[in-house]
């Protein structure tokens, strides 16, 4: 008999994200007059610029003819761009990345939840609270937890980041093998100094 990862059952709601946008809905069908600012996810104000449109519309014609369609690219991603990257957002700024450490994926959402796989079910973890929810959704699934009891999963460590620490959340006072490092953080914005 198959067997459903019960773990699943253990998330006490959809994804946050998901129960945000029904809430708004609703509330905007009860109440069509008003303006709704909203600062949730994906809620960005600009469109792309220019060279960011032509660079799309070139890579999609290349791939609608035979002379320059290609397939998959390489999986860490193409040469140019972890160049670029390396170039562009690291060493112009003074920091030592090169290219080969520059990994192109399909989002950092999809790889913090992909590489918690590369750990163990045991392992102790501590995760700023609040924090992107992703990071505490993840481990759940993953069977590092408990049950939700009063918001809280049994057997993460919460590092509270509050008003009283100005968001800045102390070190765990028990031993984790793993912490989350939320910088800056979504949602507070703060960010941590090197010290
Ligand atoms: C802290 C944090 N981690 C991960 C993500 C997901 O990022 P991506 O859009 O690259 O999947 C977000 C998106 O807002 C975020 O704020």
């Amino acid at each position: 008999m198959i067997h459903i990862n019960e773990n699943f059952l253990k998330l006490k709601a959809s994804y946050l994200f998901s129960d945000i946008a029904k809430r708004v809905s609703n509330y905007q069908e009860a109440n069509p007059e008003q303006t709704i600012i909203k600062l949730g996810i994906g809620d960005v104000t600009e469109p792309l610029p220019k060279v960011c449109l032509e660079a799309l519309h070139t890579a999609i014609d290349e791939m609608g003819k035979r002379e320059t369609f290609h397939g998959y690219g390489p999986e860490q991603g193409y040469d140019f761009l972890r160049e670029a990257i390396a170039k562009h957002d690291f060493q112009n700024r003074g920091a030592n990345i090169s290219a080969d450490e520059i990994f192109v994926s399909d989002g950092s959402k999809c790889d913090s939840a992909n590489f918690q796989e590369i750990f163990s079910e045991d392992i102790r973890i501590a995760i700023p609270d609040p924090v992107y929810p992703v990071y505490v959704d993840t481990n759940v699934m993953a069977g590092r937890t408990g049950e939700n009891i009063d918001d809280r999963y049994e057997n993460l460590v919460y590092l509270e980041a509050t008003k009283d620490n100005n968001f800045s959340p102390a070190l765990p006072t028990e031993p984790v093998d793993l912490i989350y490092l939320c910088y800056p953080n979504n949602p507070v914005g703060v960010t941590l100094n090197k010290e």
